[in-house]
């Protein structure tokens, strides 16, 4: 379990070093803006989920959560996924974990509670805790092996019985030849450094491998980038994708990589943006993956 932790640790990596000139020899860490400014990304991502589910969460757990029980999201951000879980299932108990403490502080209901913590130093709680585990948008966070490790602590704090469910929206298929070019750069550049951005079926594969969980199961919603075909989600989507590419640090990484001055990338970008809306109607897949630990597993 400690393999990778002790790999990081050995490097002395740094977590918020991206763009700096270090990314060209260690692992892409994290794309996505932590900041408070970015936290309407998340926001946003997590209502607009909700619309194309028409639920808050998929794993089949609304009698446990109405009766009474434990959950548990790691890498929180601003807690939006807990505190609306929170408002509706008010005798259950909800704990939120992330690196950055961009989760509130003091304003918060009574039945949850934030804490700063790395998961890859392992969670800070017992084996077989919490009856609901979830971690939702960190596809480009963690490196492939890092993601073995992760998934591994979630089954860890997870009762036997319990669910364990990831949401992950992937890149968009159909895409024209400019977005194109962002999406390959991105993907070799990200491969390069063992991070794979369309992260939710390997998270199938990795889960239908593993003998402590049963009752794999995933839904898929689909979103049309851009408001032409895609509507008020379409519009929605094209925004959260707006802040993938073009909040700090993914500009600084990826203008190195393909080439370009930072005013080149934004131009570029913009003419992608005008294809999306003008040309193409790319696909943007969103997926739940869920499963249940078995019962009797009381470790991973
Ligand atoms: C894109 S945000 C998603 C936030 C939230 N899950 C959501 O869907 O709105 C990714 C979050 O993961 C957190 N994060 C990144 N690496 C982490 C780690 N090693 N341990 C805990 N949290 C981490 C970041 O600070 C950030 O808040």
């Amino acid at each position: 379990m400690g393999n990778i932790l002790s790999a990081r640790k050995k490097k002395n990596f740094s977590k918020h070093d991206i763009g700096n000139k270090k990314i060209e020899k260690e692992p892409l860490k994290y794309f996505l803006p932590n900041f408070v400014k970015d936290t309407d990304i998340m926001v946003i991502l997590h209502f607009l989920g909700c619309y194309l589910f028409q639920s808050i969460q998929s794993a089949p757990i609304e009698n446990r959560l109405a009766s009474g029980c434990k959950v548990l999201d790691v890498g929180c951000g601003p807690g939006t996924w807990l505190l609306d879980l929170a408002a509706v299932y008010n005798s259950s108990s909800f704990f939120g974990i992330d690196l950055v403490p961009i989760f509130p502080k003091e304003i918060k209901p009574h039945n949850v509670e934030f804490r700063q913590g790395d998961v890859l130093d392992t969670l800070p709680y017992d084996d077989n805790t919490f009856d609901y585990v979830h971690q939702g948008n960190m596809l480009s966070v963690f490196t492939f092996d890092e993601w073995h490790f992760v998934i591994r602590e979630l089954i860890r704090v997870c009762k036997p019985g319990g669910y364990i469910e990831f949401t992950e929206p992937e890149l968009a298929t159909e895409t024209g030849p400019i977005l194109s070019k962002f999406y390959e750069s991105l993907i070799v550049l990200s491969e390069s450094r063992n991070v794979k951005i369309r992260i939710s079926s390997e998270i199938i594969k990795i889960l239908e491998s593993l003998s402590t969980v049963k009752n794999v199961d995933y839904r898929l919603s689909t979103v049309t980038l851009g408001t032409k075909k895609g509507g008020n989600a379409g519009q929605a989507y094209m925004d959260v994708h707006d802040g993938y590419f073009l909040n700090d640090p993914m500009p600084e990484t990826l203008c190195e990589f393909m080439g370009l001055t930072r005013e080149e990338y934004f131009k570029l970008f913009k003419e992608a943006k005008k294809e999306v809306n003008e040309r193409f109607a790319p696909n943007c897949d969103i997926y739940r993956v869920w499963c249940q630990k078995i019962q009797g597993s009381h470790t991973n």
